[in-house]
């Protein structure tokens, strides 16, 4: 089989380190790895595969000295939208784990098992945009329902781990847990959270957008209706939680038939990488210490809407550093590879 190099640009963040594990269990088709960072963390040692490569320093010439095919970046907007450029240049496939080419029309918008065919398009830019990790979850579980009941409209919670916004997020909740068995919790300094995070919830992720929703929220009613091809309405309420890994969603549907409880069961067992875990006779149902370290997302709490015939809710959690980022980035470039682009 032919083997590529490959680029990991935020090799030594949460989204970077878990795409080496991905890579190396689905056993990549890799030549040569080249892990890319910033100047603070070049020389550095990152193991795959049992060998150490050298985290260089990323800059806009690497991709050509390296000869890169396949780029994955996860290292913050600013740094897609300066160096991804560069990487598409020098002939690589980017696949892009930040919202910067999320809505540009001619950048395909992929989670493979819902849209595999956009990736085509990657010849536009040379780049294919991964979705934001909420969105992927929901529209796995979305898409295989819509197919037979046809959408409406979806109302959905979230409940988003604090690794959401990186290393960072998840070394203050640790340090924030430290201070309350200290008793010194409210002397906190709140720095990757507007407010304390420990045994609290906030409402809000990413910036406030002129309609009083955040931006976390309007990526989800933007990317959904992308993915899936159609204007349904959505409507995102996004919550920080205090758990380290794994975003959870309780999720309303409104579909244009009437809803059949068995059949849509039936469809999400048969869906690609969904799990049912419903049974609530034996408190059977998702929870983030079921998700966390996989590769699949769960749904389960599916029933119908004590009023409404056409209305579904149910409950959905995956491991959004895999499911909404690493995982969906690897699928999306071995169906690259298969399409032989
Ligand atoms: N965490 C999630 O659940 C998740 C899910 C989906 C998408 N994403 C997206 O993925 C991206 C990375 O998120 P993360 O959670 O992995 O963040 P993170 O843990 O904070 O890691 C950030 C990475 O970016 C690198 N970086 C920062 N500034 C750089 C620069 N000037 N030049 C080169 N590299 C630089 C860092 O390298 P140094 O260590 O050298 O600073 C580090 O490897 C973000 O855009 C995020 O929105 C995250």
């Amino acid at each position: 089989m032919r083997k590529y190099n490959v680029a990991i640009v935020g090799a030594t963040g949460a989204v970077g380190e878990e795409l080496f594990r991905v890579l190396e269990e689905v056993d990549f088709p890799i030549n040569k790895i080249v892990p890319l960072a910033s100047s603070k963390s070049a020389g550095i040692d990152i193991e795959y595969k049992g060998k150490n490569y050298k985290v260089l320093e990323l800059t806009e010439s690497v991709f050509e000295e390296q000869d890169v095919e396949i780029a994955f970046f996860s290292a913050g907007g600013s740094i897609s939208a300066q160096f991804a450029p560069f990487a598409a240049e020098a002939g690589a496939v980017v696949i892009d784990n930040t919202s910067h080419f999320r809505m540009d029309a001619d950048v395909p918008l992929v989670v493979p098992e819902c849209n595999p065919g956009d990736i085509a398009q990657w010849k536009n830019r040379g780049i294919i945009a991964n979705p934001n990790c909420s969105t992927i979850q929901m529209v796995q579980v979305l898409k295989p329902l819509d197919d037979i009941f046809g959408i409406k409209r979806v109302d959905v919670s979230t409940y988003q781990a604090v690794s959401g916004a990186g290393k960072a997020g998840m070394e203050e909740l640790v340090n924030q847990m430290q201070d309350f068995f200290a008793f010194r919790l409210s002397e906190c300094e709140p720095k990757t959270f507007p407010y304390q995070i420990a045994l609290n919830l906030i409402p809000q992720i990413d910036v406030f957008m002129e309609n009083d929703y955040t931006k976390e929220e309007m990526k989800m009613v933007n990317e959904t209706q992308k993915i899936l091809g159609k204007n349904i309405e959505v409507s995102a309420t996004c919550v920080r939680v205090p758990v380290m890994r794994s975003h959870s969603e309780a999720i309303t549907i409104h579909f244009e038939k009437d809803v059949n409880v068995e059949r849509a069961v039936e469809a999400l067992r048969n869906a690609e990488n969904v799990v049912v875990l419903d049974d609530p006779s034996k408190k059977e149902y998702p929870m983030p210490i079921i998700s966390t370290d996989t590769n699949d997302t769960f749904v389960g709490r599916i029933r119908k809407d004590l009023n409404r015939s056409n209305v579904l809710h149910l409950w959905c959690v995956a491991d959004q550093i895999r499911v909404g980022a690493a995982t969906n980035a690897v699928r999306i470039a071995q169906k690259w590879i298969a399409m032989d682009a």
